[in-house]
């Protein structure tokens, strides 16, 4: 039988979009409220790319906190084909700085500054290797040739194959996972390689992109796949394998950016990003191992402490709003005007 109410460790978010100015001030209650700590994602125009650029995004988004919130914004640089390579040890010698993200050119929102060629960035990856910083890899191809749906499987062939070989001690984050492929790649690895999985690709699969017409608040990057891999995901995330654990990837746009001809990637799911994850484990009758893949292995992984408080669950199902504040906009978060089956009761500061 579900349990109807369930207690954990404050969980993390190990991958997550706040954006900036009034669109940062805008989401950053919905995460502060249920996670004590995020990996914030370097994709701002202009990119994140030095270590005091991101001591002055995280000092923003510290200022937009509500007020009492002690949640910390851990930062991530964004890797470039001209990032020098010491910007990795001032990286690591800072205390904000936790992470490096790998765009492929062109792969997402943002990502035009993004590495064209692996080799380019050699250097800097040596680097990460020595000093042990995490490289977070939004792992697709990008070639016109290839089928979008297809894109992270050969990425893992082509690139994250070699580069395991040729950085064997590097310590890598496949990020928001959403193949088979990766799952097999990702248990199979040893500890130095992890991959965060999303709400959303737990919960929805490839039709939910066409049902009853096209659905562009579903189109997200790396894009949903079929049912067979959903479940693949699944079995990963409750699988109680250190390997896998919690990022959501929640990436709001303003609703006219995404309802556009060219309409946007990204799914906002900060609203109700635990929840959501209680509805996925519950769906293979695995709430009991919620806490470990939302509140320690992702701290494990990063050498961070676990956290200390608590946030408690109870199943008490409540309506989305059909849209959220967006800076000047709207977003309109997944699950707009439908319920969600689990609630936050209490989230003590933590
Ligand atoms: O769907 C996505 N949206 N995937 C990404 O990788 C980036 C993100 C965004 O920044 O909107
Ligand atoms: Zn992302």
């Amino acid at each position: 039988m579900t349990p109807t109410r369930l207690e954990i460790t404050r969980p993390d978010d190990w991958h997550l979009h706040l954006r900036d100015g009034d669109a940062l001030a805008s989401v950053i209650g919905h995460t502060a409220r249920r996670f004590a700590r995020a990996i914030v994602m370097p994709n701002l125009k202009p990119p994140v790319t030095t270590v005091a650029q991101a001591e002055d995004y995280r000092r923003r988004i510290v200022a937009c906190l509500p007020a009492g919130s002690r949640f910390q914004p851990l930062m991530t640089l964004y890797l470039t084909e001209d990032t020098p390579a010491d910007e990795i040890a001032r990286a690591k010698n800072s205390d904000s700085v936790f992470a490096v993200k790998y765009y492929p050119a062109g792969a997402t929102t943002n990502s035009q500054s993004g590495v064209r060629e692996l080799a380019r960035v050699y250097r800097v990856l040596e680097a990460m290797e020595r000093h042990e910083l995490p490289l977070l890899l939004h792992g697709e191809v990008t070639d016109p040739d290839i089928d979008i749906f297809d894109r992270e499987r050969v990425f893992i062939e082509r690139c994250l194959m070699p580069l395991r070989e040729r950085f064997p001690a590097l310590r890598m984050v496949l990020e928001h996972i959403t193949t088979r492929d990766a799952v097999d790649f990702v248990s199979a690895a040893p500890a130095n390689v992890a991959a965060t999985i999303t709400a959303h690709h737990l919960l929805l699969n490839r039709n939910a992109l066409f049902e009853g017409g096209i659905r562009p608040h579903n189109f997200c990057a790396p894009i949903l796949k079929r049912e067979t891999h959903r479940a693949a995901l699944l079995q990963a995330a409750t699988s109680a394998d250190p390997h896998f654990f919690l990022g959501t990837d929640s990436a709001p746009h303003p609703r006219e950016a995404k309802e556009a001809a060219c309409g946007c990637a990204g799914l906002y799911t900060a609203h109700a990003a635990l929840e959501f994850y209680a509805e996925a484990f519950e769906q293979t009758g695995r709430l009991d191992r919620l806490e470990a893949f939302a509140s320690f292995h992702g701290p494990d992984f990063y050498r961070l402490p676990r956290n200390e408080g608590r946030i408690v669950l109870e199943r008490t199902p409540w309506a989305v709003p059909d849209e959220y504040p967006l800076a000047g906009s709207a977003c309109k978060p997944m699950r707009a005007g439908e319920p969600v089956a689990w609630s936050i009761v209490e989230a003590a500061a933590s």
